[in-house]
């Protein structure tokens, strides 16, 4: 049977850098993937430019059970190491909005540069390889491929999070850290876009592809960024951002001129300029078919100067706090990530392993930490395989 010290299950960004990191220290590493190519989040990620790490990395945008657990990966590796790696490749990069890293060019460079640097160091890649079963021994495991098997000293599952399916996402490292008895925060779709009631759906629909600014809160979070009407509910970096903080049934609210007082701006625009329409005066501020809409939606008259208090407060109120229970999300098959995975509890927050299962590492988004929108999981994905990287 050949041998291992570590074989890493997952080539994305986790395990990318585990093995990287493990092999520079001499390891005997072996990288699995059953994709035919490693790497395939990082390659689309960021719309091609892969937004590969925050400036504002920080462990109150991640979310988990144990919102401590991520601390020590996080400081250990800052971004700063990653945009030095890739400053040491030549690999250029800059920043947009909101502290975002993205590359200047294809986010390939990242998939190989990532590759280049485990191989180089001496790790094996096979690419093309389930993991028919996982066997702990008495000292080690077998894994048994369907090229025959293999013995390691230690297991490190990098398999991701379920989110889109037709990448090749799996379950698997909940599967197997329930099979070896590690308990699981319930995994959901995060980063994602709400459905809609039909009959929301039905008057918003007309809608889609307006977008516009707003401050959206669900579940005690708020985020001030732009929302976007689809033809099947609401997207836009504000949604994706509540999404992770929303739960079935809960309702959602919504901002759309955040930092105005948009009922004493309309009394005030009644008395000095009554004859323009209510639309009118909104389309100022939002998209014109987003005003006219919400004008509809309020019953007010043609004429700002014919609405009376309630119209107002009612338009104001529709503008301001517009609150809607989603119907639900998209869910995985287009969700950015999952939240929950496999209980920090069970796992060792500088070496990523397992108390009750020693030389299995679980790292990445497979584990019940979950950044925002905007860098984070990915600096999550670098740390946490930097860090296992360092104890296998
Ligand atoms: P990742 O998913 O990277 O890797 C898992 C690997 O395991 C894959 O290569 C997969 O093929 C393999 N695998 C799965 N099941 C297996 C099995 N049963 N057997 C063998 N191999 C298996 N984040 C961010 O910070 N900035 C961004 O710009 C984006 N953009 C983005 C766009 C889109 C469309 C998505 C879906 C996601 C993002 N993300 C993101 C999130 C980011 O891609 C994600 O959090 C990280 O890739 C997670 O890294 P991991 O290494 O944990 O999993």
């Amino acid at each position: 049977m050949e041998g291992f010290d570590v074989v890493v299950i997952g080539a994305g960004a986790a395990g990318m850098m585990c093995a990287a990191e493990a092999a520079l220290r001499g390891r005997r590493v072996l990288v699995l993937d059953h994709a035919r190519a490693p790497g395939e989040k990082i390659r689309i990620s960021g719309g091609g430019r892969c937004n590969f790490t925050n400036l504002g990395v920080h462990p109150s945008r991640f979310l988990s059970a144990n919102p401590r657990f991520c601390i020590s990966a996080l400081s250990r590796y800052p971004p700063a190491d990653f945009i030095a790696l890739l400053d040491s490749a030549g690999i250029a990069w800059r920043e947009r909005t909101l502290g975002q890293l993205f590359l200047e060019g294809s986010a390939r460079q990242v998939v190989d540069l990532l590759v280049r640097r485990m191989t180089g160091a001496g790790a094996e890649l096979r690419l093309s390889t389930p993991v028919r079963d996982l066997v702990r021994l008495e000292t080690g495991f077998r894994l048994t491929l369907d090229a025959g098997e293999v013995a390691a000293d230690r297991v490190v599952l990098a398999t991701g999070g379920k989110s889109i399916p037709k990448m090749g996402a799996t379950g698997y490292a909940l599967d197997v850290a329930r099979g070896f008895g590690l308990a699981l925060v319930e995994p959901r779709a995060g980063l994602v876009p709400f459905t809609l009631a039909p009959d929301l759906l039905e008057r918003l629909s007309p809608l889609a592809g307006v977008s516009a600014p707003a401050r959206v809160r669900a579940g005690g979070a708020a985020f001030d960024e732009s929302l976007l009407f689809t033809h099947r509910g609401l997207s836009g970096p504000a949604v994706l951002q509540a999404s992770s903080y929303w739960r079935e049934g809960e309702a959602v609210e919504v901002d759309l001129a955040p930092g105005v007082d948009l009922l004493a701006h309309l009394k005030t625009e009644r008395g000095r300029a009554g004859r323009q329409s209510p639309a009118a005066l909104l389309s100022a501020r939002l998209p014109a078919r987003l005003a006219r809409t919400l004008a509809e939606g309020a019953a007010a008259p043609p004429r700002l100067g014919d609405c009376n208090d309630a119209v107002l407060s009612r338009l104001a109120a529709s503008v301001n706090a517009w609150t809607f229970r989603p119907a639900g999300t998209e869910g995985y098959r287009t969700a950015e990530v999952m939240l929950g995975g496999v209980d920090t509890r069970e796992l060792d927050s500088r070496t990523f392993e397992a108390r009750k299962v020693l030389g299995l590492h679980i790292i990445g988004e497979a584990v019940d930490v979950t950044g925002w929108l905007g860098g984070y999981n990915f600096q999550w994905a670098w740390a946490s395989g930097w860090a296992a990287g360092q104890a296998v």
